[in-house]
């Protein structure tokens, strides 16, 4: 064994081929001590080293289940942490390059959270009125905190039946980051776009009126996608002068406007799903990341569908993009020479807290 980790520098310089054959020799040593998730957007070259593949839901699912000693996510930072979270204290999740964030997930924090939850208590009692609801796309504190408040986590899977739950509990919603999935979510029940006002966390009061906080259902995050902000419904009319019999499907990340011009909507897992069982020869129009969108293209191709990038311009997760063959062989063979590189640990008390809201979720869609 290596006295001290084996540094990141050189691998730099490996091919992504070089990286594969030593990536798969690592997996070999590990056996049963290692699994690997990988998010849809993961790039084919770490993405073909997945032993399970998924949506937020599925993957937490997974890590929940893992017996494996080390959780090697391939995805971003939110998504390590709830497999640190969820999974039992001596297995080890871990990120292979710090740097995978979701610019998303970091428009929402503590402070700015706890200062609308104490601003709204100008106007009504947050604790009886309001279940505070977070994407899973945030950080763990925010969990914890939604776990602390009598609230939840919701994926884009589940995002419908956990905001039925939270409007059991009380009569309006806080959710965060994200304010496309949460009024796709709350238009798809029936909720007028009226009774949906956007907290503006630069604002005081998030901008809005009291009668505004007291008429609304769901009090959304200025939060958004940075990836999915970019499809917009001019591609989607284009696409269906073009081929009229064509389907549209996209990511609830999108916007009010493309959601409503689009035949179906759903997470990845419910994307991928959907294509596959299309009828041959079906034309897709797909707005969510390039690099599913692509492997879809290339997987529907033998059985003569088409499928079509949303975006004329190209638009990738550039974060998800930051994980790749080297640092992923870099992280393995540390592991093989007994050394834990790049381990995410949630602070026990945030895990706590965090994990009632997971758990409340996981109960809840079951
Ligand atoms: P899914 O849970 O649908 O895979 O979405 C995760 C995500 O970050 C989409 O941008
Ligand atoms: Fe975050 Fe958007 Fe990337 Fe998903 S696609 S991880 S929401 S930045």
């Amino acid at each position: 064994m290596a006295a001290n980790p084996i540094e990141l520098n050189p691998y730099a310089s490996l091919s992504d081929e070089e990286c594969r054959e030593r990536i798969l020799a690592a997996k070999q040593a590990l056996g049963e001590r290692l699994v690997i998730l990988g998010h849809h957007y993961q790039r084919d070259e770490v993405f073909e080293h997945a032993d399970f593949s998924g949506d937020s839901l599925k993957l937490s699912r997974e890590a929940a289940q893992s017996n494996a000693e080390f959780i090697v996510f391939c995805g971003v930072h939110f998504m390590a942490e709830v497999a640190d979270i969820l999974s039992r204290p001596d297995q080890v999740a871990i990120l292979p390059d710090l740097s995978a964030g979701c610019s998303m997930a970091d428009m929402a924090d503590l402070d700015k959270v706890q200062r609308a939850w104490d601003e709204l208590s100008q106007v009504l009692d947050p604790e009886q009125n309001i279940t505070p609801v977070t994407y899973i796309n945030s950080d763990a504190n925010l969990k914890a905190f939604c776990g602390d408040h009598g609230g939840v986590v919701c994926t884009s899977t589940n995002a419908r039946r956990i905001l039925e739950w939270s409007f059991e509990q009380r009569d309006k919603v806080l959710f965060f980051p994200d304010q496309h999935l949460g009024r796709n979510t709350g238009a798809k029940m029936g909720i007028p776009l009226e009774q949906m006002v956007v907290w503006d966390y630069d604002q005081p009061m998030g901008g809005l009126s009291e009668q505004q906080i007291r008429d609304a259902r769901i009090i959304l995050w200025k939060g958004f996608c940075s990836v999915h902000q970019m499809f917009k419904p001019a591609q989607i009319e284009k696409f269906r002068a073009e081929h009229p019999e064509g389907k549209v499907i996209s990511h609830p990340e999108s916007s009010f406007e493309v959601c409503q011009a689009s035949d179906f909507v759903g997470s990845t897992e419910y994307i991928i799903q959907t294509i596959r069982e299309s009828e041959p020869g079906t034309h897709w129009l797909v707005g969510t990341e390039l690099n599913l969108v692509n492997r879809l293209h290339n997987e529907m191709k033998p059985e003569g569908k088409t499928v079509q990038f949303m975006s004329p311009t190209v638009c990738m997760c550039s974060t998800m993009f930051r994980i790749d063959p080297q640092h992923l062989a870099w992280t393995l063979e540390n592991l093989v020479e007994g050394h834990v590189v790049n381990r995410i640990e949630v602070p026990e008390a945030t895990a706590d807290s965090a994990r009632v809201a997971l758990d409340r979720m996981l109960e809840i869609s079951r």
